[in-house]
């Protein structure tokens, strides 16, 4: 079975001006760790984002900048919509400036993003590294928000120390719920921690997968991809059922500027989502 992870069909229709942001209020916000910033957005207009899982904004700070970052809700959930910010440059950090009542500018939604209404009855194992909880985190309440459609879902999240870990409240209500195996490990633990302990491809060991039905979503930084995707494919799960997402410098977000051209592939109109055996045949991709 090949996954459809570049068809366009899922992107929403484009604004009619594509370079000119829609305003949207924060209505939440949680300073997750030092680093993390969450934020609930609605936008102005009240349309809701019709952003397919695992897509992006482009968010704009004004007078700062704008940087693409990864919605980590689902348009399930569609009043309003959230985003989780890795403070690291101009953007992100001025974006940790701002709180409940400010307003952003936003772009898109963009990208490929993945339709799992193509994907009803599969089992999914979601594989989640540090901040790519984040567009996991979009796929996996889609998932859960339509229950009854899918098999069985595991969903393995690591992070480097406990503080690190993101989207705490998410992880418990996943760890509660008996429909659904979740398992959560650290590098290193730190006083009070009873969990898992170690690199998150040791968490493959305690769980039962059945590779003939199951999609893996493998999202985090390169190292952990590389390492995850070798887990994946020697439990039997073929190249292309191995998902993951690319994160490139980006501009226009359109396929329009090139910025975010890999050989050809516009990461920002073709991607961010692939399968492992695309990813492959993109040299530098990861
Ligand atoms: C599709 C996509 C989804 C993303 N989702 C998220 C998300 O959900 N949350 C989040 O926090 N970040 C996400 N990012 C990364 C985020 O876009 C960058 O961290 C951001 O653009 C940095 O902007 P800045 O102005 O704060 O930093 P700058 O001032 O531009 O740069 C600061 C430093 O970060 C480096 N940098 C800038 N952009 C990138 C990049 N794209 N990749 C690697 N290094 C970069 C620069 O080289 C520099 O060292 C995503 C990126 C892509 C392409
Ligand atoms: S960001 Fe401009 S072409 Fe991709």
């Amino acid at each position: 079975m090949s996954v459809p992870a570049t068809s366009t069909s899922v992107a929403s229709t484009p604004a009619a001006t594509p370079f000119l942001p829609k305003l949207a209020r924060i209505v939440a916000a949680e300073q997750f760790t030092p680093k993390e910033k969450w934020f609930r957005v609605v936008p102005h207009d009240g349309r809701p984002l019709a952003h397919p899982p695992m897509s992006f904004v482009q968010v704009s700070v004004f007078g700062v900048g704008e940087a693409p970052i990864s919605v980590c809700s689902s348009p399930t959930r569609e009043q309003a919509f959230e985003l989780c910010v890795r403070a690291v440059g101009s953007v992100t950090n001025a974006m940790h400036q701002l709180g409940v009542g400010d307003t952003l500018g936003i772009r898109g939604p963009f990208g490929n993003g993945f339709d799992p209404s193509a994907h009803k009855g599969k089992d999914f194992l979601f594989v989640a590294g540090g901040l790519g909880l984040a567009p996991a985190r979009s796929l996996i309440q889609y998932v859960l928000d339509r229950r009854q459609d899918y098999g069985k879902v595991t969903i393995l999240v690591g992070a480097r120390t406990p503080g690190d870990l993101l989207f705490q409240g998410d992880i418990q209500e996943w760890v509660s719920r008996p429909d659904v195996q979740t398992l959560v490990t650290v590098d290193r633990p730190a006083e009070g921690w009873k969990g898992n302990v170690g690199v998150i491809t040791t968490l493959f060991k305690k769980i039962k997968i059945n590779p003939a039905a199951t999609l893996a979503v493998i999202i985090g930084p390169p190292i952990m991809f590389k390492y995850a995707v070798l887990e994946a494919l020697s439990c039997g799960i073929p190249e292309n059922r191995c998902i993951c997402s690319l994160e490139r410098r980006m501009k226009c977000g359109l396929g329009w500027c090139g910025h975010c051209q890999i050989r050809g592939t516009y990461v920002c109109k073709e991607g961010p989502v692939f399968t492992y055996e695309q990813v492959k045949r993109l040299r530098e991709g990861i």
